[in-house]
This record gives C-alpha cells, structure tokens and sequence, in this order.
C-alpha cells in the first residue's frame, strides 16, 4: 500500500493532477472546509496531510494522530495555524512553501499602500454609488508618496520584494527586523536599519507589516505603538492578522489619531470586525497576497517536492523545523 496523502483544500488543477500521477491521494473535490472533526479523522489515517492557513491545527487535533502521520506539508508560508511544538514532539516533519509568493505578496502591500493614501476604494465607492457629482480641486485629496517615510516590520524575503518597488515610488525606506540585513543588500534598497521599532514608527508615514506571525511578533503593532504612529501615518498588513491589536487599531481608524489602513489579513478571518466594514478610512482585502495563478500554481509544485521528496526517504527542503 503506498502512503495516503490527504488534502484539505481544492488546489489549483495541473497541482491536483500532477498529485494524482505521483501519489496515494485523496482530494478535497467539492472544498468543503474540513472541521476539527475531519481534520482528527485525517490525522488518524494519512501518512502525509497537506494543509492551508484554513485548517487549525491544534495540539488536540495533533494529539489524536495515528502513528502514521509523519509529515504536515502545508500549502502557504505562514504556518501560524500549526502547533508546531507539538507537531516536533510527536516526530512530525512540517514543510511550507517559501519564495514562490514573494513577489505577489509585495505587490499587494504596494497596491495597498497606493490605494488607501490615494482613497481609491472610497472614490470607487462614492463612483458607484453615483455620488461623484464633479471635479473638484479640493476633492478626494491623498498623500504623494515621493519622500514620505515607509517603515517595514520584518526585512525578510516579502519586506526586501516590497522595499524595491516602494523605493522606484520615490519612498525612503526604513526597517525593522530581528537582524541588521548585510551592508551590501542594505545599500541596494537604500535601507536604513532601525534598532528601535518605537522609535521608528514616530517617524514613518507607511508602516508595513511584513514579519511572521509568531509567539514574538504577536501584536508587534500594540495599542502602545499604535499610539505611537504619527497623525498622518497610515497602517499596512499582509502577513497575519494577529500582529497588531485589531481593536486598537479600529479605535485609531474611528478616532482618526492615524489616517488610514490597508488591510488584506484579520484577526478572526472571514469573519471582518463589522466597524472595519464601517470605515472610509481602511482599503481591505480578502488575504489575497498570494492570489495569483502563477503563484498558487509554485506553491503546489513545492508542496508536491516536499511530499514526493520526504517519501523517497530524504530530507524536504522546505523543513519549518529542523
Ligand atoms: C501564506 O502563504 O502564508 C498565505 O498567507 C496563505 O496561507
């Protein structure tokens, strides 16, 4: 019997394809999104579960797993929604997709930070609604981004990707990361390296989220630093939603101590804290960084090599924890 690969989402077709001429596997025809329950039944018979940032798995879900179960290989980079600890103690091998969704994720930050400092989703809105009755040299006035000060949480792949398209905006760019980034890439972005994220975000008109969500990182962006941003300053993330304190920012966004945000992650998705929906002052999205056929494609193609690679006995590339 070959092992049984389960998946719990539909992925892109040439990737289910492809799954199918390699593997034992069991797709997700019609996506219905598994419940803790299917995924406990799925932890209990396949050797290897492909997963998405959909599927929590938890400590109790991993703690009904059939000794079988030797390798999550989740479709994504972010692997927030996996114990990961727990995963390691039961021998657990975790794979995810980095480097394929660089380029798309950072596309959508820069879309984001475009759209809300030149209120396109409110003049669309005001458009449609026929409400935009004539030109007005006062009207819908946004911030120019030449010169204006964008500082990125997190100078990983996605923050360095982001970091060269603001900087052909006329962007200075500013970071913040657990390391100085080398003096050579350093000059090439023309970054400058903040040791002291308070200090930073007085200084920025953009911030950018682009860290992982981790123990560490959660709401890096706290009540505090929000209070900290300057009144003009606006608020981007497309990593997760548990990096900054939701409901200090809303409070921010209501109160208009900053001016804006755009939003493609949230705390509790898909359900959008209704007085989000409520606001002029926020673009949102939902989490489509990596929303690309290109990309959603790439990362199919990494799982599948983790998978088949792990199967014929050697080490995947892709290892989360060594
Ligand atoms: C990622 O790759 O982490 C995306 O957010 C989808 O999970």
């Amino acid at each position: 019997m070959k092992p049984l690969v389960i998946v719990t989402r539909k992925l892109p077709a040439s990737v289910e394809l492809r799954m199918k001429e390699l593997f034992n596997v069991r797709l997700n025809g019609d996506d219905k999104v598994f419940t803790k329950e299917d995924l406990i039944a799925a932890v209990k018979e396949a050797h290897v579960l492909v997963t998405t940032v959909t599927d929590e798995i938890s400590g109790g879900v991993l703690s009904k797993a059939a000794p079988d179960l030797k390798m999550i290989a989740n479709y994504g980079v972010g692997v927030d929604h996996i114990d990961l600890m727990s995963a390691r103690d039961k021998r657990i091998i975790i794979t995810n997709t980095p480097g394929v969704l660089t380029e798309d994720t950072a596309d959508m930050a820069m879309l984001l930070i475009l759209g809300i400092t030149r209120r396109m989703s409110e003049g669309e809105k005001m458009l449609r609604a026929g409400k935009w009755k004539i030109w007005s040299p006062i009207g819908m006035l946004g911030m120019r981004l030449r010169d204006k000060n964008l500082g990125i949480i997190g100078m990983g792949r996605i923050g360095q990707a982001l970091a060269l398209r603001a900087k052909t905006f006329g962007l200075n760019i500013h970071y913040y990361n657990r390391q100085q980034i080398n003096e050579d890439l350093e000059k090439s972005l023309c970054a400058t390296y903040w040791a002291s994220l308070d200090q930073m975000i007085t200084q920025m008109n953009i911030i950018s989220l682009n860290c992982s969500s981790t123990p560490d990182t959660h709401h890096i962006m706290s009540r505090r630093r929000i209070g900290l941003m300057q009144k003009n300053a606006y608020l981007i993330n497309t990593t997760r939603g548990d990096v900054v304190d939701e409901d200090a920012l809303i409070e921010a966004l209501e109160e208009k101590t900053i001016a804006g945000a755009g939003l493609d992650v949230y705390k509790n998705e898909p359900n959008i804290n209704p007085r989000l929906l409520n606001l002029d002052n926020v673009l949102l999205t939902p989490h489509m960084g990596s929303a690309t056929d290109e990309a959603r494609i790439a990362m199919g193609e990494k799982v599948i090599i983790n998978v088949k690679t792990f199967l014929d006995g050697h080490s995947p590339g892709d290892r989360v924890l060594a």
